[in-house]
């Protein structure tokens, strides 16, 4: 067990801040509801539900198949004060001078609250599905020339051309400018060329959950990347979960067993075993191999869920009381994680009790270290799978 004495590890980030993924209705891997478009009074509730949360972010995610994630991070913007609207965007589907418009026009009607997260595309078959024929590597090469013309678009005083790999434009801007000076842009990938690109030019890395050890090491990796680059300001850290929560850590196990078979269940009926492909991005094969080692690392960090979905998406739980899962998510703010995004399996039931019960406990336990540069006992005293009965409630009632 690792020692929670109360010096504040050299690699802590000082600060944490939430993000959520909006959902548009409630259809769930846990219920899912095939052909259901946007519910209005859903994706109200929803919002509402991050504001009075008090989350920092939501991320409107983007698929072929998805709704477009600017109209959505627009209603967002408009539907709240705080809460900032994340654009998942493939550079395939919009120019990059109209993507720094429209990032800007968001920016504007946010009063600053805008982020893109760029997705480069890890699957060929769906980046097809939209016209785009270029191989991974890339479309990460055009991702990054996508990311130095974001940010020429929204600065560049003067018009300008570009004559590049990718796009060629002449006598563009000066465009419409951000709300006061730049967008954040942040970088989802776990490929090779996702940490070059993301080491050398993202604001924000991000990842899914993995084993603490495994994500100190991509960090140091992504900021490596970044120092090397010449950068004095470093990526922040972005890590994603999906928690499965309740009262007790043993309540907390029967719950994530009784989901556990029901995701599959429905997963297998969408997606039959013998049609199962090895997912083309890495992101997938390393949450698939974390699964392969083990069914449970660290304090909280359950991979069966990855397993049954052949971690399609964001896909690993952190399991246990609300303690213990706020105690987990610390760990990860030790590593240097600064950004953490939960989302759950009952969306927006979970996206309410994760406002009132781990949202607070991780943000006092920080307001604690910063009042007396000391840890509290908080982590010491939630030990999850660190003390005795929590691997018993991890095999009980296993199926
Ligand atoms: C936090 C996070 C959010 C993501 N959101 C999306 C998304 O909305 N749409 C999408 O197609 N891929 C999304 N991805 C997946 C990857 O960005 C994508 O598969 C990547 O471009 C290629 O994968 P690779 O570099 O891991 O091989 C997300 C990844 C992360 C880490």
């Amino acid at each position: 067990m690792p020692s929670f004495d109360e010096n504040i590890p050299a690699t802590a980030s000082p600060e944490v801040e939430f993000i959520s993924l909006t959902h548009l209705n409630p259809s769930t891997e846990l219920n899912p509801m095939p052909g259901r478009g946007i519910d209005l009074d859903y994706f109200r509730r929803y919002v509402r539900s991050l504001e009075e949360g008090g989350y920092d972010y939501t991320l409107l995610p983007y698929g072929a198949s998805s709704a477009d994630s600017f109209v959505t991070a627009s209603a967002v913007g408009q539907l709240s004060e705080h809460v900032r609207p994340i654009v998942a965007l493939r550079p395939n589907t919009t120019f990059p001078t109209v993507g720094a418009q429209k990032l800007a026009t968001l920016d504007q009607l946010t009063e600053g609250r805008a982020v893109v997260h760029l997705i480069s595309g890890g699957s060929d078959a769906e980046q097809a599905r939209q016209g785009d024929y270029l191989p991974k590597a890339k479309r990460y090469a055009r991702t990054s020339e996508y990311i130095d013309i974001l940010r020429r678009s929204w600065t560049a005083p003067a018009a300008f051309s570009h004559h590049g790999e990718f796009y060629r434009f002449d006598d563009f801007g000066p465009g419409f400018a951000p709300h006061k000076s730049t967008i954040p842009i942040s970088i989802g990938g776990q490929s090779d060329e996702a940490f070059a690109v993301g080491g050398a030019k993202a604001d924000i890395f991000s990842f899914w959950g993995e084993p603490l050890d495994d994500l100190r090491g991509e960090i140091d990796r992504v900021h490596g990347i970044a120092r090397a680059a010449g950068r004095t300001t470093l990526p922040r850290i972005w890590v994603t979960f999906r928690p499965i929560i309740a009262r007790t850590d043993e309540l907390a196990w029967e719950k994530a067993h009784d989901y556990v078979s029901r995701i599959a269940a429905n997963f297998a009926k969408v997606r039959p075993p013998a049609a199962g492909t090895d997912p083309q991005n890495v992101g997938s094969q390393r949450a698939l191999a974390f699964a392969d080692r083990s069914e449970l690392y660290d304090r909280a960090l359950w991979t069966k869920t990855a397993a049954v979905t052949n971690a399609a998406g964001a896909s690993t739980a952190l399991v246990g009381s609300p303690e213990t899962v706020a105690a987990a998510i610390l760990d990860y703010v030790d590593q240097g994680a600064s950004l953490v995004s939960i989302r759950g399996y009952d969306t927006l039931a979970d996206a309410v009790d994760y406002g009132r019960h781990i949202l607070p406990l991780v943000r006092q336990e920080l307001a604690h270290r910063k009042a007396t540069g000391r840890r509290s006992d908080f982590q010491a005293e939630h030990l999850g799978n660190y003390g005795a009965e929590y691997g018993e409630f991890a095999t009980a009632s296993r199926s």
